[in-house]
């Protein structure tokens, strides 16, 4: 695999390179499309990075070198969740399949105790969601008008998830939407 995963040490080796990627970057489909300097030195220091809920790493790519971020959250949940950031210049090429199949590795790979990952994006994330799909997770909630937007009206919040089983059998689990009709 092309792709691997580098756990990076927010407070240390890494603070200068994490606070310019996160600065240099626009990420339009989250919350804060672009952070300060003081707002990645802030989160920093609240252990946003790397605290018993959360743990971060490079994505470093075998012939393109550091191509992006990753996050892990809510690790004491035993379903985690994942924060995924692209460099700019290497979006829209198709590697986040593969830097997902990667994480997905690493989660159900080294965490025993865990038996869904999950993650969220907006309605109008079609590059996440396409990645989602195409690795195999499911779509499980859209929460109507979940994804505040500075300016504009709300857009949907949409979850998906991958199991364990799943991952070891490299089949998706369906389930019945209307699984009670009344
Ligand atoms: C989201 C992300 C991980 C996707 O990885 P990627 O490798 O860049 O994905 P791509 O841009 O190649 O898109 C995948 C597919 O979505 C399609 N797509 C992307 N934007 C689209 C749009 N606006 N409308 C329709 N299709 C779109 C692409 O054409 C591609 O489909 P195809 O292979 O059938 O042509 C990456 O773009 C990224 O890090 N973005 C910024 C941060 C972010 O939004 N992270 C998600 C939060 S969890």
């Amino acid at each position: 695999m092309a792709i691997s995963l580098h756990r990076l040490d927010p407070v240390g080796a890494d603070r200068a390179a994490l606070v310019d990627f996160m600065t240099r970057n626009v990420f339009p489909f989250h919350v804060r499309t672009q952070v300060a300097v003081e707002d990645v030195e802030g989160a920093i220091r609240k252990g946003v990075y790397r605290n018993e809920d959360n743990d971060s790493y490079w994505v470093e790519h075998a012939d393109l070198g550091r191509i992006g971020f990753l996050r892990l959250e809510d690790l004491t949940d035993r379903a985690p969740l994942f924060d995924l950031r692209l460099d700019g210049p290497v979006r829209g090429h198709g590697l986040g399949v593969e830097v997902l199949r990667a994480a997905t590795d690493l989660v159900f790979g080294t965490m025993a105790d865990v038996n869904r990952f999950e993650g969220q994006t907006r309605e109008d994330n079609i590059a996440m969601r396409k990645t989602f799909l195409r690795c195999g997770w499911l779509k499980e909630a859209h929460y109507r008008e979940g994804w505040p937007v500075d300016g504009g009206e709300p857009v949907a919040s949409v979850a998906y998830g991958t199991l364990r089983r799943d991952w070891q059998s490299g089949t998706t689990t369906a389930l019945v939407w209307e699984d009670l009709v009344v």
